[in-house]
This record gives structure tokens, C-alpha cells and sequence, in this order.
């Protein structure tokens, strides 16, 4: 790949390059295998998976394509990072789902879990429309600041505290098109 794969003046991090630590290789194994668990789960049902944007675009779009019941999908937009790379403590809307929810079955897609602050403000949210039930997933989950009681239901890898780029996740906008998942190294 002739990506650069170094973080350019003027980003956080700059001058820090960008070392690989899960694969694409691995990323769709693992997803496959969240495939199998999550259609077993709803077998019965067919659930609305609600992706949360930017970061969680690319995993929801691999996501749906392995499961093997019907399934609807819709996207939120919150904002806690303010565009860099440190969570602001407080979150705010930037776009509300538009699909009607009441009764169903909702499974919210994170790219990852850090302190938890977003899932949490999205559940309360999500939970004033009345769906049937809640259930989260998400690609990663770093192991260190969870200050939330936030559980995931599915989790596809559980990372050390390091800041990472990469399948959909970013520093101000940029390394979502990565294909795998890499730190970025100091
Ligand atoms: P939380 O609210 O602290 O759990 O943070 C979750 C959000 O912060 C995620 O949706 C990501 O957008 C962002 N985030 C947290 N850690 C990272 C990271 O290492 N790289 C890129 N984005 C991150
Ligand atoms: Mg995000």
C-alpha cells in the first residue's frame, strides 16, 4: 500500500507514523464471526442497526453484509470530540435517526468504546423512542477509562489504550479509508 502512512503537520500526532495492529484480514474474520452470533440472536426478528457517524460507517456496511436475516439500517450523528482527538466530556446531536423505531429491535453500531460518555448519551436517547429493545456492538473497545456502567453487547476487539486510525475510525477527518486498524506512534 502506498498510503502515507505518517500524520502530516498541523494534525495531532503530526510527524507520529501509523504502525498496523489488526488487519483487514483479521477485522472481517472477526466480523464474520460477530455475523454468526447477532443472526442467531435475531433470528425472529428483523432489527434496525443504527450506525453512529463518521467512524462507525465503514464497520456497519461490512457488518450487515454477513449477517443472514433481514435487517434495516439507519445513522445518528454526535459530536464529542470536537474535531480533535480528545472527548470534550459532554456530547451533543448533530443528526437524529429518521426511521420510525417504536417496537423494535435496535442494535447501535460504535467503531469504538473509550470512556463510554457516547453510548451512554445514545442509549437515553435512543431509548425515548420506544423501540422493543437496545442492544450495542462495537469493532473496539479500549480497556482503560470506561467511566460509564456502558456495556456492549458485542464487542469485536478489546485494545490497549493507544490512540488508533483506520476502518472508518480518524484524526480530524483523515485515515478512515485505512483498510485495517493501526496506532499512532509517538
Ligand atoms: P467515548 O465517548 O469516550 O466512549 O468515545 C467514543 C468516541 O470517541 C468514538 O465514537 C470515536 O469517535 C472517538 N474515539 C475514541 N477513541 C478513539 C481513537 O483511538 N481513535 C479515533 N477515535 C476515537
Ligand atoms: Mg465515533
Amino acid at each position: 500500500m502506498d498510503k502515507k502512512l505518517i500524520v502530516p503537520d498541523g494534525f495531532p500526532y503530526a510527524g507520529s507514523s501509523l504502525k498496523e495492529i489488526i488487519s483487514p484480514k483479521d477485522i472481517a474474520a472477526r466480523i464474520k464471526e460477530l455475523g454468526i452470533e447477532i443472526s442467531k440472536h435475531y433470528q425472529k426478528s428483523t432489527p434496525i442497526v443504527i450506525g453512529i457517524l463518521n467512524g462507525s460507517v465503514i464497520f456497519v456496511s461490512d457488518l450487515i453484509r454477513v449477517l443472514n436475516i433481514n435487517c434495516e439500517v439507519d445513522f445518528i450523528k454526535v459530536e464529542s470530540y470536537l474535531g480533535e482527538i480528545k472527548s470534550s466530556g459532554s456530547v451533543r446531536l448533530i443528526k437524529d435517526i429518521s426511521l420510525d423505531i417504536l417496537n423494535r429491535d435496535i442494535l447501535i453500531a460504535e467503531d469504538i468504546i473509550d470512556s463510554g460518555l457516547t453510548l451512554r448519551y445514545l442509549k437515553k436517547h435512543i431509548i425515548k423512542f420506544k423501540p422493543k429493545s437496545i442492544r450495542i456492538i462495537s469493532l473496539l473497545k479500549k480497556n482503560q477509562h470506561l467511566n460509564t456502567d456502558i456495556k456492549a453487547d458485542w464487542i469485536g476487539f478489546n485494545i490497549d489504550d493507544n490512540f488508533v486510525v483506520g476502518y472508518g475510525l480518524d484524526i480530524k477527518q483523515r485515515f478512515r479509508d485505512l483498510p485495517g486498524i493501526y496506532i499512532v506512534k509517538e
